[in-house]
C-alpha cells in the first residue's frame, strides 16, 4: 500500500531529524511529508535539505503558525492529490515511536476505517508526560465519550492511520478545528459517518527537546466544540424520536 507519514512540524529543528531518520529505518517503504508553518528555529529549511537528498521525503512549507489541524487538511490533500492509499498522523517530537508504525499499519485491514494509536487502552502507556497533561488528556477523552457517545479510548490521541478512503468521505475543508479539537473532530466524522475505528496500544514518549504548543485556546476550543456537536446529535435524536412518534399517531 502507497503510505505517505504526514508530520506537522513548528519549531522542531532539533528533534525532527531523529524522528525522520527513525521513520524511515522503521518503515522504509513509505513517503514522509513535514508540513511547516514556517518556523523560526530553520526546521523547514532542514528539512529541504533533508527532501534534497532523499526522494521519499517532502516538505510543504505555510506561511505562519496557523494549527495543527489546517497543516493536516493541507497534508490530507496533499496526500489524495498523489494518489496515496494510506495516510498517517505522526507527530515530529519523538512522542510517536516511528517503531510503533508497523503495528498500526498492519491493522489498518480492509473494512477498517481509522486506525489509532491508543495510550489509554490495556497496553498502552505514557513516559515522562506531567500527571497534569493525563488528567487533561484522560478527561478530554473521557467528555468525549460521553458527550458524543464515542466508543473511542483515546479521542485527541494524534498517532493514526487514515485509509485514503476515509479521508475522501469527509469533506475536509468544512473541517476548522485547529488545536487538538481536531483530532476529536476527525474521530467524531468517522463514527458519525458509521465507520470502524480501531484502537492500537501505543508507548506515548513526553518530548526530549522543545515545547507543547498546547494552550488554553486549544483546551477551550475542543471543550466548547465537543459540548456543541453533544447537543446537536441529542437534539437530532429527539427530533428524530418525536418526528416518528407523530408519524406513528397519523
Ligand atoms: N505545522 C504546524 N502548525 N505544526 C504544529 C502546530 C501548528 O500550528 N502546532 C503543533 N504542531 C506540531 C508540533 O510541532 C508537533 O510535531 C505536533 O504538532 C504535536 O504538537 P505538540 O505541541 O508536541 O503536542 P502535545 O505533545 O502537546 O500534544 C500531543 O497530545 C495531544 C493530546 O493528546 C499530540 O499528540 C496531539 O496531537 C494530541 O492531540
Ligand atoms: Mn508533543
Amino acid at each position: 500500500m502507497r503510505t505517505l507519514v504526514i508530520i506537522p512540524t513548528y519549531n522542531e529543528r532539533r528533534a525532527l531529524p531523529d524522528t525522520l531518520g527513525r521513520l524511515r529505518a522503521a518503515v522504509p517503504g513509505a513517503d514522509a511529508l513535514v508540513v511547516d508553518d514556517g518556523s523560526p528555529d530553520g526546521t523547514g529549511e532542514w528539512a529541504d535539505e533533508a527532501a534534497g537528498s532523499d526522494p521519499q521525503v517532502h516538505v510543504l512549507h505555510r506561511q505562519s503558525k496557523d494549527g495543527l489541524g489546517r497543516a493536516y487538511i493541507a497534508g490530507f490533500g496533499w496526500a489524495l492529490d498523489r494518489g496515496y492509499e494510506l495516510v498517517v498522523e505522526m507527530d515530529a517530537d519523538g512522542s510517536h515511536r516511528p517503531e510503533d508504525l508497523p503495528r498500526l499499519l498492519e491493522a489498518a485491514t480492509p473494512g477498517v476505517d481509522l486506525v489509532i494509536g491508543s495510550r489509554w487502552v490495556p497496553g498502552g502507556a505514557v513516559v515522562n508526560w506531567p500527571s497534569s497533561r493525563q488528567l487533561l488528556s484522560r478527561g478530554a477523552t473521557t467528555y468525549a465519550k460521553v458527550a458524543l457517545g464515542l466508543g473511542v479510548n483515546d479521542a485527541t490521541a494524534g498517532y493514526r492511520v487514515y485509509p485514503a478512503a476515509t479521508l475522501r468521505r469527509i469533506p475536509l475543508q468544512e473541517v476548522n478545528s485547529q488545536g487538538y479539537c481536531f483530532q476529536v473532530d476527525m474521530t467524531w466524522r468517522v463514527h458519525t459517518g458509521g465507520g470502524r475505528i480501531v484502537e492500537v496500544p501505543i508507548t506515548f514518549v513526553e518530548r526530549a527537546e522543545g515545547e507543547s504548543k498546547m494552550s488554553r485556546a486549544i483546551v477551550f476550543e475542543a471543550l466548547s466544540r465537543v459540548t456543541a456537536w453533544g447537543a446537536q446529535a441529542r437534539s437530532r435524536q429527539l427530533v428524530g424520536a418525536v418526528t416518528q412518534a407523530l408519524r406513528r399517531r397519523s
